[in-house]
């Protein structure tokens, strides 16, 4: 059982040594240092989110509104923060979103996640955008758990290939994004002109696979002619639970589907052979107006599937209290991308100890000594 809380330990022992960590411990830091890093467009497009922000700023102030009535008198010297997903023993309830942009905030960054990953034995979900192959991210996530998060295109054949070879190359399951059937409205991004994709980044997935260099018309494409081809194909916007079946048949991958917020769903998706919902609102990415995304997890509960929660999870006390709520695993993506961004697969293993040591040592101030201890309440 690890002991998270011991990091905190390490920190003071160096202190009297003056000696000072230079990654921050919270998110407004990791924020404010992130941006002092990154170029601007860069930037705006990971911190940025769909219209005026109002449901992505919503993620995290309601999700605030939980908390937890400690006890006392009990033995805390133990504390036990491991879990089981799709049948994998987990250390930790923790899950790193698929962000697509992680090979531009560090150099090799989608194999640096992935190395953080395998090192705090922490689970992952990696994104079809990638500067690195699929293939090169499942070796470098050793042992951890890690699902391939495919974006379907429109076309089937391009969009079978990537299953069948996150199939081959060992992943654990295979995550199908559902919102983004179009990129999002996202003033941030409009007003820089900026979409990194469209300039041939991290299209590795895609210039990597036979079908999409078929479709490029040309075996060497530019990095120009491949966005646009890329912008062509992406994503597919009549994606239907006809296409969950097709890919149901191809794979026997677990499929966590992602972006279920609505109850109805959930419970369809109990009946198609999926395995698992990942309920998010894409961080307040994609569509704004939305209700914060923790509005939506007690329904997509009730389906009796699987879940991990993300969108608004900032630190580790969030964390315990998505799955004080119920999810399996808190899911994470700004934070950790603000990690990698300021010192690459060291950088998001200190984000991950900061919360899994915060998670852990608040259990311990609370007398909670189990996941199944934490009992939410809404103020
Ligand atoms: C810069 C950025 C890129 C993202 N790219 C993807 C992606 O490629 N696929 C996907 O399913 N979700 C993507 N997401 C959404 C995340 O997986 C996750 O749902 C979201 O970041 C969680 O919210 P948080 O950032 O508030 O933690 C992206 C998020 C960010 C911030």
């Amino acid at each position: 059982m690890a002991d998270y809380g011991s990091f905190q330990d390490g920190i003071y022992a160096e202190g009297l040594l003056a000696k000072h960590r230079h990654f921050p411990y919270t998110f407004r830091d990791l924020e404010a240092r992130a941006q002092q890093v990154l170029d601007h467009s860069l930037f705006d497009y990971v911190r940025g989110g769909a219209g005026d922000e109002t449901t992505q700023d919503a993620n995290v102030t309601e999700l605030r509104r939980y908390g937890f009535v400690p006890r006392m008198l009990r033995d805390r010297s133990v504390r036990d923060l491991s879990t089981t997903f799709l049948g994998a023993e987990l250390d930790a309830p923790l899950i790193l979103c698929p962000v697509g942009v992680n090979g531009l905030v560090h150099e090799n960054g989608d194999l640096e996640v992935a190395r953080a990953a395998a090192e705090l034995n922490v689970a992952a979900m990696y994104s079809t955008l990638s500067e690195a192959p699929l293939e090169e991210i499942a070796d470098a996530r050793g042992d951890s758990f890690a699902a391939f998060q495919l974006y379907p295109t429109k076309d089937d054949q391009l969009t079978d290939n990537l299953v069948r070879r996150a199939d081959k190359a060992g992943f654990d399951a295979l995550t199908i994004t559902l919102d983004t059937g179009s990129l999002g409205w996202r003033p941030r991004d409009l007003r820089n002109g900026y979409i990194p994709f469209l300039r041939g980044r991290c299209l590795a997935n895609y210039l990597t696979d036979p079908r999409f260099i078929e479709l490029c018309g040309v075996d060497n494409p530019p990095p120009l002619h491949a966005g646009i081809v890329w912008s062509s194909l992406f994503s597919k916007p009549t994606f239907s639970w006809d296409d969950v079946a097709r890919i149901r048949r191809i794979t026997d991958l677990p499929i966590i589907l992602k972006g279920i917020c609505h109850a109805e769903d959930a419970r369809k998706a109990a009946t198609e052979g999926v395995d698992a919902i990942a309920c998010s609102n894409h961080g307040g990415r994609q569509a704004n107006g939305g209700l914060p995304a923790v509005s939506h997890l007690e329904g997509v509960l009730d389906a009796g599937l699987p879940v991990t929660f993300d969108s608004g999870v900032r630190d580790g006390v969030d964390v315990l209290r998505v799955v004080g709520l119920g999810a399996t695993l808190a899911g994470i993506g700004r934070p950790y991308v603000y990690g990698l961004t300021l010192g690459g697969a060291a950088g998001v293993e200190h984000v991950l100890r900061s919360m899994l040591a915060e998670a852990d040592l608040t259990m311990a101030a609370d007398c909670l000594t189990t996941l199944a201890d934490l009992h939410v309440v809404k103020r």
